[in-house]
Protein backbone atom coordinates (compact mmCIF):
# COMPACT_ATOMS: atom_id res chain seq x y z
CA UNK A 1 0.00 0.00 0.00
CA UNK A 2 1.16 3.46 -0.89
CA UNK A 3 1.38 6.31 1.85
CA UNK A 4 -1.08 8.33 0.15
CA UNK A 5 -3.41 5.03 0.56
CA UNK A 6 -2.32 5.32 4.43
CA UNK A 7 -2.97 8.98 4.68
CA UNK A 8 -6.36 8.57 3.37
CA UNK A 9 -6.86 5.33 5.61
CA UNK A 10 -5.84 7.70 8.65
CA UNK A 11 -8.29 10.63 7.06
CA UNK A 12 -11.38 8.11 7.17
CA UNK A 13 -11.57 6.97 10.73
CA UNK A 14 -10.66 10.95 11.75
CA UNK A 15 -14.20 11.62 10.02
CA UNK A 16 -15.77 9.39 12.92
CA UNK A 17 -14.59 11.90 15.68
CA UNK A 18 -16.54 15.39 13.77
CA UNK A 19 -19.84 15.72 14.55
CA UNK A 20 -21.53 18.89 13.49
CA UNK A 21 -19.96 22.50 13.76
CA UNK A 22 -17.28 24.05 13.27
CA UNK A 23 -13.76 22.89 12.70
CA UNK A 24 -10.21 23.05 12.53
CA UNK A 25 -8.33 22.10 9.44
CA UNK A 26 -4.58 21.81 8.98
CA UNK A 27 -2.51 21.94 5.55
CA UNK A 28 -0.75 19.08 3.83
CA UNK A 29 -1.54 16.12 1.33
CA UNK A 30 -3.03 13.86 4.38
CA UNK A 31 -5.71 16.87 5.41
CA UNK A 32 -6.76 17.34 1.82
CA UNK A 33 -8.01 13.62 1.96
CA UNK A 34 -9.73 14.66 5.13
CA UNK A 35 -11.11 17.84 3.69
CA UNK A 36 -12.35 15.51 0.21
CA UNK A 37 -14.05 13.68 2.44
CA UNK A 38 -16.08 15.96 4.81
CA UNK A 39 -17.42 17.79 1.78
CA UNK A 40 -19.76 14.26 1.70
CA UNK A 41 -21.05 15.34 5.02
CA UNK A 42 -20.87 19.33 4.55
CA UNK A 43 -24.46 19.74 5.70
CA UNK A 44 -23.16 18.98 9.01
CA UNK A 45 -20.38 21.18 8.58
CA UNK A 46 -21.14 25.15 10.11
CA UNK A 47 -17.96 26.18 9.12
CA UNK A 48 -14.09 25.94 8.93
CA UNK A 49 -10.98 27.73 10.29
CA UNK A 50 -8.70 26.59 7.70
CA UNK A 51 -4.54 26.67 8.59
CA UNK A 52 -3.87 27.98 5.18
CA UNK A 53 -4.76 29.55 2.01
CA UNK A 54 -3.91 26.27 0.09
CA UNK A 55 -6.47 24.52 2.57
CA UNK A 56 -9.03 27.50 2.63
CA UNK A 57 -8.96 27.05 -1.77
CA UNK A 58 -10.28 23.34 -1.00
CA UNK A 59 -12.44 24.15 1.30
CA UNK A 60 -13.84 26.71 -0.81
CA UNK A 61 -14.22 24.36 -3.84
CA UNK A 62 -15.94 22.10 -1.67
CA UNK A 63 -18.72 24.80 -0.98
CA UNK A 64 -17.61 24.66 2.47
CA UNK A 65 -17.38 27.66 4.65
CA UNK A 66 -14.46 29.27 5.91
CA UNK A 67 -14.33 31.42 8.97
CA UNK A 68 -11.86 33.62 10.69
CA UNK A 69 -10.71 31.98 13.94
CA UNK A 70 -11.53 35.75 15.40
CA UNK A 71 -14.93 35.05 15.00
CA UNK A 72 -15.23 31.60 15.81
CA UNK A 73 -13.55 31.48 19.07
CA UNK A 74 -12.23 28.27 20.88
CA UNK A 75 -12.54 25.39 18.47
CA UNK A 76 -13.82 21.02 19.67
CA UNK A 77 -11.62 20.06 17.09
CA UNK A 78 -8.71 20.00 14.95
CA UNK A 79 -7.68 18.11 12.27
CA UNK A 80 -4.58 17.86 10.97
CA UNK A 81 -1.45 16.23 9.94
CA UNK A 82 2.42 15.84 10.57
CA UNK A 83 6.01 15.46 9.37
CA UNK A 84 7.24 13.31 12.65
CA UNK A 85 5.27 11.99 15.37
CA UNK A 86 6.62 10.50 18.66
CA UNK A 87 5.39 8.41 20.69
CA UNK A 88 4.06 11.06 23.56
CA UNK A 89 2.25 12.74 19.99
CA UNK A 90 4.57 15.47 19.99
CA UNK A 91 5.38 16.19 16.47
CA UNK A 92 7.56 18.12 13.75
CA UNK A 93 4.97 20.19 11.10
CA UNK A 94 6.06 22.96 8.65
CA UNK A 95 6.39 20.83 5.90
CA UNK A 96 4.33 22.76 4.08
CA UNK A 97 4.63 25.92 5.10
CA UNK A 98 1.97 26.27 7.64
CA UNK A 99 3.71 25.79 11.28
CA UNK A 100 2.40 29.14 12.48
CA UNK A 101 -1.35 29.15 11.69
CA UNK A 102 -1.52 25.36 12.52
CA UNK A 103 0.14 25.83 15.86
CA UNK A 104 -2.57 29.05 16.63
CA UNK A 105 -5.24 26.37 15.88
CA UNK A 106 -4.06 23.54 17.74
CA UNK A 107 -3.37 26.06 21.02
CA UNK A 108 -7.50 27.01 20.66
CA UNK A 109 -8.59 23.55 20.08
CA UNK A 110 -9.69 21.15 22.65
CA UNK A 111 -9.02 17.95 20.88
CA UNK A 112 -6.04 18.03 18.61
CA UNK A 113 -6.21 14.74 16.16
CA UNK A 114 -2.94 14.50 14.10
CA UNK A 115 -3.27 11.93 10.56
CA UNK A 116 -0.59 10.48 8.85
CA UNK A 117 0.87 7.71 7.21
CA UNK A 118 3.10 5.16 9.17
CA UNK A 119 5.90 6.08 8.49
CA UNK A 120 5.38 9.33 10.35
CA UNK A 121 5.92 7.69 13.98
CA UNK A 122 9.30 7.69 14.75
CA UNK A 123 11.58 7.07 18.17
CA UNK A 124 13.08 10.06 18.60
CA UNK A 125 12.22 13.27 16.40
CA UNK A 126 14.76 15.34 14.29
CA UNK A 127 15.20 13.09 11.20
CA UNK A 128 13.07 15.58 9.18
CA UNK A 129 14.32 18.91 9.14
CA UNK A 130 12.46 21.15 11.55
CA UNK A 131 10.73 24.64 10.27
CA UNK A 132 11.57 27.40 11.67
CA UNK A 133 8.82 30.24 10.45
CA UNK A 134 11.13 33.89 10.48
CA UNK A 135 10.95 37.22 10.13
CA UNK A 136 12.94 37.77 6.44
CA UNK A 137 15.11 40.65 7.54
CA UNK A 138 16.55 38.54 10.47
CA UNK A 139 16.78 34.98 8.68
CA UNK A 140 20.56 35.41 9.09
CA UNK A 141 20.94 36.12 12.86
CA UNK A 142 18.56 33.35 13.41
CA UNK A 143 20.13 31.01 11.14
CA UNK A 144 23.51 31.48 13.15
CA UNK A 145 21.31 30.83 16.77
CA UNK A 146 20.36 27.79 15.15
CA UNK A 147 24.08 26.56 14.42
CA UNK A 148 24.88 27.50 17.93
CA UNK A 149 22.38 25.11 18.89
CA UNK A 150 23.77 22.22 16.82
CA UNK A 151 21.79 22.85 13.25
CA UNK A 152 22.39 23.16 9.79
CA UNK A 153 19.76 25.30 8.97
CA UNK A 154 18.97 25.31 5.28
CA UNK A 155 16.82 28.69 3.48
CA UNK A 156 13.73 27.25 1.82
CA UNK A 157 14.06 29.81 -0.81
CA UNK A 158 11.39 30.70 -3.14
CA UNK A 159 9.35 30.15 -0.44
CA UNK A 160 7.33 32.37 1.36
CA UNK A 161 4.61 31.72 3.64
CA UNK A 162 1.48 32.73 4.27
CA UNK A 163 1.83 35.28 7.10
CA UNK A 164 4.60 37.13 4.36
CA UNK A 165 7.56 35.20 5.90
CA UNK A 166 10.71 32.50 5.23
CA UNK A 167 11.82 29.29 6.17
CA UNK A 168 14.67 27.44 8.09
CA UNK A 169 14.69 24.13 7.51
CA UNK A 170 16.97 23.42 10.53
CA UNK A 171 19.04 19.84 9.38
CA UNK A 172 20.59 17.51 12.18
CA UNK A 173 19.56 18.90 15.16
CA UNK A 174 19.20 16.26 18.23
CA UNK A 175 15.96 16.51 19.60
CA UNK A 176 16.52 14.85 22.95
CA UNK A 177 14.02 17.08 24.55
CA UNK A 178 11.11 18.52 22.58
CA UNK A 179 9.54 21.07 25.20
CA UNK A 180 12.92 22.55 26.34
CA UNK A 181 13.78 23.01 22.33
CA UNK A 182 10.59 24.27 21.04
CA UNK A 183 10.58 27.17 23.94
CA UNK A 184 14.75 27.51 23.42
CA UNK A 185 14.17 28.24 19.65
CA UNK A 186 10.61 30.17 20.10
CA UNK A 187 13.20 32.26 22.05
CA UNK A 188 15.06 33.50 19.44
CA UNK A 189 14.83 37.05 18.24
CA UNK A 190 13.18 37.08 14.93
CA UNK A 191 11.48 33.51 15.20
CA UNK A 192 8.19 33.75 15.01
CA UNK A 193 7.43 30.40 15.34
CA UNK A 194 8.91 26.67 15.37
CA UNK A 195 7.60 23.54 13.84
CA UNK A 196 7.89 21.67 17.50
CA UNK A 197 4.51 21.11 19.03
CA UNK A 198 5.81 19.62 22.38
CA UNK A 199 4.20 22.29 24.52
CA UNK A 200 0.36 21.45 22.40
CA UNK A 201 1.14 17.92 21.06
CA UNK A 202 -1.43 15.94 19.76
CA UNK A 203 -4.42 14.48 21.71
CA UNK A 204 -5.02 10.98 19.15
CA UNK A 205 -2.85 10.09 16.96
CA UNK A 206 -4.34 8.06 14.05
CA UNK A 207 -1.89 6.11 12.26
CA UNK A 208 -2.88 4.96 8.43
CA UNK A 209 -1.91 1.14 7.92
CA UNK A 210 -1.76 -1.68 5.71
CA UNK A 211 -4.01 -3.27 8.02
CA UNK A 212 -6.11 -0.16 8.37
CA UNK A 213 -6.16 2.89 10.94
CA UNK A 214 -3.59 2.64 14.29
CA UNK A 215 -5.04 4.77 17.01
CA UNK A 216 -2.25 5.86 20.16
CA UNK A 217 -3.63 8.03 22.89
CA UNK A 218 -1.00 9.46 25.42
C1 LIG B 1 2.13 21.59 6.79
C2 LIG B 1 2.28 20.45 7.72
C3 LIG B 1 1.79 19.13 7.28
O1 LIG B 1 0.88 18.65 8.20
C4 LIG B 1 2.94 18.18 7.16
O2 LIG B 1 3.91 18.73 6.30
C5 LIG B 1 2.51 16.81 6.65
O3 LIG B 1 2.15 16.90 5.31
P1 LIG B 1 1.56 15.67 4.50
O4 LIG B 1 0.19 15.40 5.06
O5 LIG B 1 1.51 16.18 3.07
O6 LIG B 1 2.48 14.50 4.67
O7 LIG B 1 2.77 20.57 8.82
O8 LIG B 1 2.71 22.76 7.30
Amino acid sequence: MSSDQQKRIAAEAALEYFDEGIIGIGTGSTVNHFIDLLSDIKHRVEAAVSSSEASTKRLQEHGIPVINLNAAGDLELYVDGADESNHHLQLIKGGGGALTREKIIAQVSRKFICIADEGKLVRRLGEFPLPVEVIPMARSLVARDLVKLGGTPVWREDFITDNGNQILDVHNLEIMEPLAMEQQINNITGVVTVGLFAKRPADILILGTDQGPKTITV
